[in-house]
C-alpha cells in the first residue's frame, strides 16, 4: 500500500461530505483536511487572485508529500486549478454537473463567470443563478449554529426544473431545504464523479489492514472535527 497521505481542501466545510464518504470506503488510508478560512469566501475573488490563492494552497500541501491533492471545490476547480503549477502530487478538482431536461445550476459569482461553466452551459436548456454569500452562510450554520434565510435567495423564483445541480460543495449540505423551492427537479453535484474518480485512484494500489488517520489542518481545528464528526450521509 502506498501509505502517503491524501488532502482534501476547500474554503471551509465544502470538502467534509467527500472526506465522510472516503473514510468510510477506505478506512485505512490517512488523509488530512484543511479549510483555507483566511479566503473564504473563494467565490468572490477574482480569478488571478483565485489563481495565486490555489497555487499557495497547493505548494503549503505538497509539503506533506501527499499521493493526491483534492480540491473539493467547485469555484477554485472550475477557475484556477488549470492554471496552476502542480508538481510532485497529482491534483483533482470537483466540477459542476448537468442533467437531462430544462435546469437550473447553482454555484457561486466566480464558477457562475468562468469559462468552464459557459462551454458547459451553451447550447442547454440551464440557467445559471450566482449565489453571492450562500456559502458563508451555510458554514456559518454548520460551524456557528447560525440559521439560513433561503427565501431571500429564491423567492419568486421558478420552481418547475426537471434538475437542479448543486455548483458548490457547501450546497449539498442543505438538499433538503433546497427541495422545497424546487419539489420535482433532480438534483446533481459533481461531487459523485469526483468520488469515482478517487475511488479509481485509490484502487489502484493495494491496502492494508492499519486504519488510516485524519488530520485537520489551519484555523477552527475544533468545529471543523465537531461539524465532521455530526456529519451525517444520507
Ligand atoms: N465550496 C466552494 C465551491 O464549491 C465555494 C465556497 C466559497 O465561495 O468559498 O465553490
Amino acid at each position: 500500500m502506498d501509505r502517503r497521505c491524501i488532502v482534501i481542501c476547500d474554503s471551509g466545510v465544502g470538502g467534509l461530505r467527500l472526506l465522510k464518504r472516503l473514510e468510510r470506503a477506505f478506512p485505512r488510508e490517512d488523509f488530512i483536511y484543511y479549510a483555507d478560512y483566511k479566503n473564504l469566501p473563494y467565490g468572490e475573488k477574482t480569478c488571478e487572485e483565485l489563481v495565486s490563492i490555489v497555487q499557495g494552497v497547493y505548494d503549503n500541501l505538497v509539503k506533506f508529500s501527499p499521493k493526491l491533492v483534492v480540491f473539493a471545490c467547485n469555484t477554485a476547480s472550475t477557475v484556477a486549478l488549470q492554471k496552476i503549477k502542480a508538481y510532485n502530487s497529482p491534483v483533482m478538482g470537483v466540477y459542476p454537473t448537468l442533467g437531462k431536461g430544462n435546469g437550473l445550476l447553482l454555484c457561486t459569482k466566480g464558477t457562475a463567470n468562468s469559462d468552464y461553466v459557459k462551454n458547459l452551459t451553451r447550447g442547454k436548456t440551464v440557467e445559471v443563478k450566482a449565489l453571492s454569500g450562500l456559502a458563508e452562510e451555510i458554514e456559518n450554520s454548520i460551524i456557528l449554529g447560525s440559521e439560513i434565510n433561503l427565501e431571500r435567495y429564491f423567492k419568486g423564483e421558478k420552481s418547475d426544473y426537471d434538475f437542479i445541480s448543486l455548483g458548490c460543495t457547501h450546497y449539498p449540505f442543505i438538499t433538503e431545504n433546497l427541495k422545497k423551492f424546487f419539489p420535482s427537479a433532480k438534483f446533481f453535484s459533481g461531487e459523485d464523479l469526483l468520488f469515482e474518480k478517487i475511488v479509481f485512484f485509490i484502487t489502484t494500489f493495494d491496502t492494508d489492514q492499519k486504519r488510516g488517520k485524519i488530520c485537520f489542518l489551519g484555523e477552527r481545528k475544533k468545529e471543523l472535527k465537531k461539524a465532521y464528526k455530526n456529519l451525517k450521509l444520507l
